[in-house]
């Protein structure tokens, strides 16, 4: 069997794909492949699967490059950079990675609410500029997370874990849209279920984004939306960028609309929309939430896994039922 892979991911997956025998290549590229260079690179040899990322766009053309090629394993919980419909139209099966980077996204969510609201990357820059000449009363005041309220968008197991940090850790009080009722959160965590994520906007002290890419979900946060919020409020996007309309988001930073926001995830990655990065309200991180080594050699492990356990005529753990 042979597995190609499109950038390199941790060891020990590569090392559990030849364990079985299989034949692995990897793209000695350092950096994304472009569809172009990707699909020669497939067309190279008939390999069984492709181990890919969620910064390669996996379509029709990509599919039919390797025909022999029955399993795409997605290096990530998204897969909104595959073409699932081509996919099933072809027979291939897709999996993705949830879970194992659960915590780790969690806690990112949290790094960017506590690091906006408190100030730490404004302070650090204060004070590695020297500025920092002695303790005062009013240096770089910020706002507290305890006791305030946590809005969720998204209510799977991400957006759930944020509800359990949020509730239980910081004795917030949440409120979250989905589009249906999780009522785990309720039950656990005293979470109250808005119909509308407008509900949700409009409550929130600090508004965390736990959704997919869909097209529903595209520009959820729109220019409209962002007015709903309160001026005192803070967005954290951990998810996909488009969730959020950019230009929208820096007009709303700039004016005031909201007080600050921090972003893992941008619109156009690795663009950030101008002004974006001028802003002193904002915090940006480039797509790491997900990123520490236990939850990132997870993520590899599992995706190999579900190479291995297709090629081996079991059901792949993690396969995304469309
Ligand atoms: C990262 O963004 C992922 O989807 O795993």
């Amino acid at each position: 069997m042979k597995i190609y892979v499109t950038r390199m991911i941790p060891e020990p997956a590569i090392a559990m794909l030849k364990a079985q025998g299989y034949e692995v290549a990897v793209s000695g590229k350092d950096g994304v492949l472009s569809k172009e260079e990707l699909i020669a690179e497939l067309k190279k040899a008939p390999y069984d699967a492709v181990l890919s990322l969620l910064t390669d766009k996996i379509d029709a053309d990509v599919f039919d490059a390797v025909p022999s090629a029955k399993i795409f394993a997605n290096f990530a919980v998204g897969y909104n950079n595959i073409d699932t419909e081509a996919a099933t139209a072809r027979g291939v099966t897709i999996t993705n990675t949830p879970e194992v980077l659960t915590n780790t996204v969690a806690e990112h969510a949290f790094a960017l609410m506590m690091g906006i609201a408190h100030r730490v990357v404004e302070g650090d820059a204060y004070t590695r500029a020297g500025k920092f000449k002695s303790w005062e009363p009013m240096l770089l005041l910020g706002t507290d997370l305890s006791g305030k309220t946590l809005g969720i968008l998204g209510a799977g197991r991400i957006g759930s874990r944020v509800a359990h940090h949020g509730a239980r850790g910081f004795g917030m009080k949440v409120v979250y849209h989905d589009v249906k009722e999780n009522p785990t959160l309720g039950a656990e965590y005293g979470a109250r279920y808005a119909a509308t994520p407008e509900e949700v906007l409009k409550e929130a002290d600090f508004v965390s984004i736990h959704v997919p890419l869909l097209p529903a979900t595209t520009h959820l946060i729109n220019a409209e939306r962002l007015k709903t919020m309160k001026k005192t409020a803070y967005l954290v996007n951990t998810s996909r960028g488009p969730v959020i309309d950019e230009a929208a988001l820096v007009a709303a930073l700039r004016e005031g609309w909201i007080a600050g926001a921090a972003l893992d995830v941008f619109e156009h990655e690795p663009d950030l929309a101008p002004g974006l990065k001028e802003l002193p309200n904002v915090i940006l991180t480039p797509h790491i939430a997900s990123a520490t080594l236990e939850t990132r050699m997870e993520m590899a492990n599992l995706a190999a896994k579900n190479i291995i356990e297709f090629l081996e005529g079991r059901e792949a753990p993690n396969k995304i039922a469309i």
